[in-house]
């Protein structure tokens, strides 16, 4: 199991270009298969979740080339419409592939994703979903067995502007027999950016952003050149480091409404910002401070994927903040490895109360996800002294050699393996 080595205390900034969005690139790289045609991406995030997916399409059968951060990936032909439970528990996102294999094949096994570290995540969204749309599902030792002869436009009700499941029905809404309109969608700008990739593979898709997206089904697709935009929750990450360790950064290729809500927790703790085109400068203030709450939520609301970064953050602000989770049921595990580190806060089921406290030492401490170990981390680089952080594959999954970035930052942090 692999960890960081970290030395505290030095100030985290200069100038950084924020890489591509993981979550964007997830639910992009599975509508691939739907263009049955060869497709460019490009501003890929080497990362290891991303990695993963390149292998689930070479599973299939698809042809897949990877020089820099440019993926040529050719969908024409496909010889396998199953995603093992090992690989869908291994990494959730895969159940997109559900969509793009049912609304190109028209059938589709997938093995049961199961849980994780921040919650139960079932997905009777997206299977009651499929059902409205004509899929027969059949559950039979731990898969999903998915078939449709037709696949119908539909008016879907979402009960919850679930990400996961706006996505999966747009993969199979794209090639559908009618109209869909999809209604309390989720928001996200990776719904955005899935919508754009599809519409640049010759899809009839409206209104991404806002709360309906009607999609009107089309023969057929073809393929596209796509560049990935940028990763709001990496920028994010890289904002909470440096206004937590007292240094002045600009970070590029940064798309201002995507990130507005990350912007305004922190202009509360004192920030100054500047946006330039797509430079986003931040200069924090001598003394961070707090006395507000935090409630996570879809988007346009405050994103859960920030709440463990902004908590590390909020550890070292005078005052008292609360944060209230409402998205997943268990995702306060890193508190308790805060308060290893001296953080004053206490955690009753969705709600944490963050007391700033005058500094953080170092400490072992074991990250459980992705987001909690980066989280970990930026405190680490805020704390007196030295802190080993376990859970490394976890950071991995999300962020690309963070250690590398931090460094380059002025930072002191080491991958051991
Ligand atoms: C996406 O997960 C992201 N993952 C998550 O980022 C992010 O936290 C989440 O959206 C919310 O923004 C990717 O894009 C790969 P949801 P997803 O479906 O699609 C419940 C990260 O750190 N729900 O919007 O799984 C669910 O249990 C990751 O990068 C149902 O009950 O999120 C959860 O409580 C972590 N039934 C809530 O909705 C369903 O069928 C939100 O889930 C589907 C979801």
């Amino acid at each position: 199991m692999g960890y960081y080595l970290v030395e505290g205390g030095k100030p985290i900034g200069g100038e950084f270009s924020v890489r591509g969005s993981k979550n964007a690139a997830l639910p992009i790289l599975a509508a691939t298969l739907l263009a049955e045609d060869e497709v460019v991406l490009e501003n890929c995030p080497l990362i290891r979740d991303f990695y993963l997916t390149l292998d689930i399409l070479r599973t299939l059968g698809c042809k897949v080339e990877l020089t820099g951060r440019t993926a040529v990936i050719d969908t024409r032909v496909i010889h396998d419409v199953e995603i093992r439970e090992e690989t869908v528990q291994k990494m959730r996102s895969s159940i997109l592939f559900l969509g793009a294999l049912l609304g190109r094949e028209k059938r589709a096994i997938l093995g049961h994703p199961g849980g994780c570290a921040i919650g139960k995540r079932p997905i009777d969204i997206h299977l009651s979903s499929f059902e409205k749309m004509g899929v027969e599902i059949q559950e039979e030792d731990g898969l999903f067995y998915c078939s449709a002869p037709h696949i119908l436009g539909y008016h879907i009700y979402l009960n919850y502007p679930s990400v996961g499941a706006t996505e999966n029905i747009l993969l199979l809404a794209a090639k559908a027999e009618g109209v869909t309109v999809i209604h309390n969608a989720a928001r996200e700008p990776e719904i955005v950016a899935l919508v754009r990739f599809l519409r640049a593979c010759g899809a009839e898709i409206y209104g991404e952003g806002t709360p309906s997206i009607m999609i009107e089904g089309v023969k057929k697709l073809h393929g596209a050149y796509f560049s990935i935009p940028f990763d709001r929750i990496e920028a994010g990450t890289f904002l909470c480091a440096s206004a937590m360790t007292g240094g002045e950064l600009s970070l590029l290729g940064v798309e201002k409404n995507d990130i507005e809500t990350t912007v305004g927790a922190l202009e509360k703790t004192g920030c100054k910002f500047r946006f330039t085109s797509d430079c986003l400068w931040m200069k924090p203030p001598k003394e961070l401070k707090s006395d507000f709450s935090l409630v996570t939520g879809p988007f346009p609301g405050f994103p859960t994927d920030m709440q463990p970064l902004v908590m590390s953050l909020l550890t070292l602000a005078k005052g008292t903040c609360m944060i209230s989770e409402t998205v997943f049921e268990a995702r306060f595990r890193h508190a308790e490895e805060l308060c290893r580190m001296g953080a004053d806060i206490v955690v009753e089921d969705r709600i944490a109360r963050i007391k700033g406290c005058a500094g953080l030492h170092g400490a072992e401490v074991f990250g459980h996800d992705l987001r909690g170990g980066a989280a970990l981390l930026i405190a680490a680089l805020a704390a007196e002294g030295k802190s080993v952080i376990y859970g490394s594959q976890y950071v991995e999954r999300g962020y690309e050699k963070i250690e590398d970035a931090f460094s380059l930052l002025g930072g002191n942090v080491r991958l051991m393996e």
